[in-house]
């Protein structure tokens, strides 16, 4: 605890020396980045229930930071694909202190379901992460219009097998799918993305620590916190409540002490309720959704959204963009993440550090 709060103060005053626009990652990571420090900074959830003890850090930033919007830039650059390499590069010094101490590696199997394009990416991504990092990966592919069954029978073999830790059933599965049977039937110790009923009811509710904190949501944290901004007591909107980003989002800024709204696709007025807010994390998967005029100057805005706009003159067809107007967002916000290069890789490297968490707990490896 006293650990973490040194670090935060650190990295709070890392940045607030930073040079430019883009927050100072590898200055912030690296003086939290010592051999005895954990490999994430965020705080255990049932710590953040004392409050007494975790007081208002007088050297987090406590934004806005420019109190004008401008026809310049104001806004500091989060820049989560520096900070997941960082945090990549730990897991895998601890994958091989692993290997090296009990001949052991963490293992992550993955179970896709049909063709789509955007899952099929994001699982090849997630294969090629383990083998940078020393985790054993495993696949199974199964057709678009396969059964119940079939994922159920993978995701059995995958809960017994000892040598996988981690086991994710790559979201959104074909419409007939019964997703909920599907879930409850993951191990909850091998539940890496969090999804399951537990360990999201056990995100909900104080005094109680899931196993796992799905993985995009805590990379969101560990960005707000690595960046020395302060998330307790501030109001934070989260726009979309989907089960995998924008509801375990609301819940884990609330944990944190924030005050949540949630912007959903029937909210009356949206951009009234945002720019109330000094936390934005979009997450709608509505492309520039966020203009800059729903923005209270100095916001913090966390992009999640990853929308892919066909742009001809881009390598593969398309680009990604994100759900936040980031040209008119960075004149009005003091820090905001991109879109690619935000929060995606965060997202990654949240899942390793689910998975090498779980090996430990299942070896019993300090
Ligand atoms: N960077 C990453 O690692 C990462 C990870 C996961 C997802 N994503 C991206 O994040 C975005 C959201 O993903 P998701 O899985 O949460 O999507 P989702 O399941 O489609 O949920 C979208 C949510 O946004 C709300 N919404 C839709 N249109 C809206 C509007 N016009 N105004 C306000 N709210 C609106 C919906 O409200 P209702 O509930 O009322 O329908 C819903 O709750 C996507 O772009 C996705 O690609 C990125």
């Amino acid at each position: 605890m006293a650990l973490t709060r040194s670090m935060m103060r650190r990295a709070a005053v890392a940045w607030q020396k930073g040079a430019g626009n883009r927050i100072p990652t590898t200055r912030v990571v690296n003086t939290a980045m010592n051999d005895n420090c954990p490999i994430l900074i965020s705080p255990s959830l049932v710590s953040l229930d004392l409050p007494e003890i975790w007081p208002t850090n007088s050297t987090t930033h406590d934004f806005p930071l420019t109190c004008k919007c401008s026809d310049e830039q104001t806004a500091a650059i989060i820049d989560g694909k520096s900070i997941a390499d960082e945090i990549m590069l730990r897991i895998s010094c601890e994958v091989r202190r692993m290997k090296e101490s009990i001949g052991k590696v963490p293992g992550l199997a993955v179970i896709l379901v049909g063709q789509r394009r955007d899952s099929q990416t994001y699982v090849r991504n997630k294969i090629k992460a383990c083998e940078e990092a020393g985790i054993k990966s495993l696949i199974t592919e199964l057709p678009d219009n396969c059964e119940d069954d079939e994922v159920l029978n993978a995701l059995s073999r995958f809960n017994k097998e000892p040598s996988v830790h981690g086991i994710l059933v790559q979201l959104p599965l074909p419409q007939h799918l019964n997703v909920g049977k599907i879930l409850d039937l993951l191990s909850l110790e091998k539940d890496v993305d969090g999804f399951h009923p537990l360990n999201m009811g056990n995100l909900a509710m104080r005094g109680r620590e899931p196993l796992f904190i799905p993985c995009t949501p805590k990379g969101c944290i560990e960005l707000l916190i690595r960046s020395g901004l302060e998330i307790m007591g501030k109001k934070a909107v989260v726009i979309g409540r989907s089960n995998i980003v924008g509801l375990p989002t609301s819940l884990l800024l609330q944990r944190h002490h924030a005050t949540v709204s949630i912007v959903h696709a029937f909210t009356r007025n949206p951009e009234q309720i945002t720019c109330e807010a000094d936390i934005v994390v979009a997450a709608a998967g509505v492309p520039n959704l966020v203009r800059g005029n729903w923005l209270k100057p100095g916001a913090v805005v966390i992009d999640v959204g990853t929308n892919p706009i066909e742009d001809p003159g881009c390598e593969h067809g398309y680009r990604l963009t994100g759900d936040v107007c980031y040209e008119e967002a960075v004149r009005v916000a003091s820090a905001i993440t991109p879109v690619p290069g935000g929060v995606g890789p965060m997202t990654i490297a949240m899942l390793l550090s689910n998975t090498l968490d779980s090996a430990k707990r299942a070896y019993d490896f300090p």
